[in-house]
């Protein structure tokens, strides 16, 4: 069995952290203690040196789409591009998305999506399932998802020309299902009626900045309004993905003002980049959906999450190659999503806590602890409590680099965040006990990386 022993960091969970030796023995946080003393410890122990780094759980990315099949195409970052590219990032767990094969039960589409994913991710995962169609016989399949371990499902408001949407009709009865059975609804809100309505009335151009215009805050507002007051009709919570507009987060507000609970995740892109990157010949590069706003909204979202109005920040990764996203210049054809697992932990430690708006076990919340409680993975993930996953990540808070298509791993070959100086980065990943990333070298293995079962959302509790 395989024994390391982490001394003297600084142990960061999301409620406190404190100075201590950390042991692990085979998959398990086994000891913590100010002091460990090396002769109680076998002979070929590791020893890490962690004097001046941070000793976090793992990060989880509760929001990747590793290996997307959608619009005839691929996502250039599969599953053993994605682990790799995670462990940079000091990520050890994802939770990504199965796809909703209208013609076969649920359960089969989560099933299919872990056997992809156990054959080729080399860190953990769980599942959100897909639920783009309301049809007979949903409420079994709900009861069949939570016994295979997944516990969340996610519906779009929008996306009809690839099927995503789901039908207003028998929505009513999708929350009913899901309150009886506490699976949380996870939710990507833009309202497709605007939507198609600013594009009946639209007048000229298709270029990537036009995509913003097409898709307003507005209907981000609309899509949250309505879905939320259904989930307050059933008293259960509402989880919002990538919340990425001002005028979204008033209807956050305004459902809460009426004791509706929504969560809410938002994402690096929404934070920091505006619509102004879509501007010029590279504007391909940063289209997705929603789309990037003002600056304004930037720095609205960015003062309610440290004002802990949102819970997750989280990626949305979903990474085309440079070539798949300048193939075309028409927003209506330019594949949608852009890379950010990696990129994830520097860049909400430089905006917010090396700016001292944000403690370190704040930071930890937002993206380990926080994420583990509403997917259901929690104590397991997110914590560093003795007899859980030795999942761990050393960071250097003093380091200081450049984001650049050179300094991350991304198969996409770029980064939305070229230039951007940053500091703190990952020094050190374990999954499960085992090193998978130190001193820039990658060592996990494909197929390393486990199914993990999810409980019911700590939104429920
Ligand atoms: O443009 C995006 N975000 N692509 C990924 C799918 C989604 O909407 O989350
Ligand atoms: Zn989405
Ligand atoms: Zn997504």
């Amino acid at each position: 069995m395989n024994t390391t022993l982490i001394r003297d960091g600084l142990l960061v969970e999301s409620d406190r952290s404190w100075r201590a030796d950390l042991l692990i023995e085979g998959e398990k946080i086994t000891r913590i203690a100010p002091r460990i003393d090396t002769k109680t410890l076998p002979d070929d122990t590791d020893i890490v040196e962690a004097e001046g780094l941070c000793v976090m759980p793992g990060l989880i990315d509760s929001h990747t789409h590793y290996h997307l099949v959608s619009r005839g195409t691929v996502t250039a970052d599969s599953f053993i591009e994605g682990s790799k590219l995670a462990a940079f990032g000091g990520v050890t767990t994802v939770v990504d998305f199965a796809d909703h094969d209208k013609k076969r039960p649920l359960v089969a589409s989560t099933n299919d999506r872990i056997d992809a994913m156990e054959k080729e991710m080399a860190i953990d995962f769980a599942l959100h399932q897909g639920v783009y169609g309301m049809h007979e016989g949903i409420g079994k399949e709900l009861e069949e998802l939570l016994k295979r371990g997944v516990s969340t499902i996610k519906i779009f408001t929008t996306y009809k020309n690839v099927g995503y949407l789901i039908g207003m009709e028998g929505l009513r009865d999708l929350f009913s299902l899901c309150k009886k059975n506490q699976i949380m609804i996870s939710a990507h809100c833009e309202d497709d009626t605007l939507i198609e309505q600013v594009e009946k009335e639209h007048k000229g151009s298709y270029t990537p900045a036009d995509h913003a215009l097409l898709r307003p805050a507005e209907a981000e507002y609309r899509a949250i309004k309505y879905l939320g007051s259904l989930a307050g009709e059933f008293s259960m919570p509402l989880y919002v993905v990538h919340l990425s507009s001002s005028r979204g987060l008033d209807a956050v507000r305004e459902l809460r003002s009426k004791g509706i609970q929504v969560v809410v995740e938002t994402t690096p892109h929404y934070l920091l980049l505006d619509a102004s990157r879509l501007e010029g010949p590279q504007g391909p590069l940063y289209v997705m959906t929603p789309p990037l706003r003002t600056h304004h909204d930037n720095r609205d979202i960015q003062d309610a999450l440290i004002a802990k109005e949102l819970q997750v920040v989280a990626t949305d990764h979903c990474a085309f190659t440079r070539a798949q996203k300048l193939a075309s210049d028409d927003c209506r054809t330019i594949f949608p999503g852009i890379p950010g697992t990696e990129e994830l932990l520097p860049l909400v430690y430089t905006f917010a806590v090396a700016s001292s708006r944000m403690s370190l076990s704040d930071l930890v919340g937002i993206l380990s602890s926080t994420p583990a409680r509403l997917f259901g993975l929690y104590p397991q993930k997110g914590s560093l409590q003795i007899g859980t996953d030795a999942d761990i990540v050393l960071f250097d808070p003093e380091a200081t680099w450049t984001l650049s298509s050179d300094t991350v791993h991304s198969a996409s070959e770029y980064t939305p965040y070229e230039g951007f100086s940053v500091a703190g980065k990952a020094v050190m990943t374990f999954l499960r006990g085992h090193l998978i990333m130190g001193d820039d070298v990658y060592v996990g293995k494909p197929g390393e990386g486990k199914f993990l079962r999810a409980k019911t959302s700590s939104a429920y509790d």
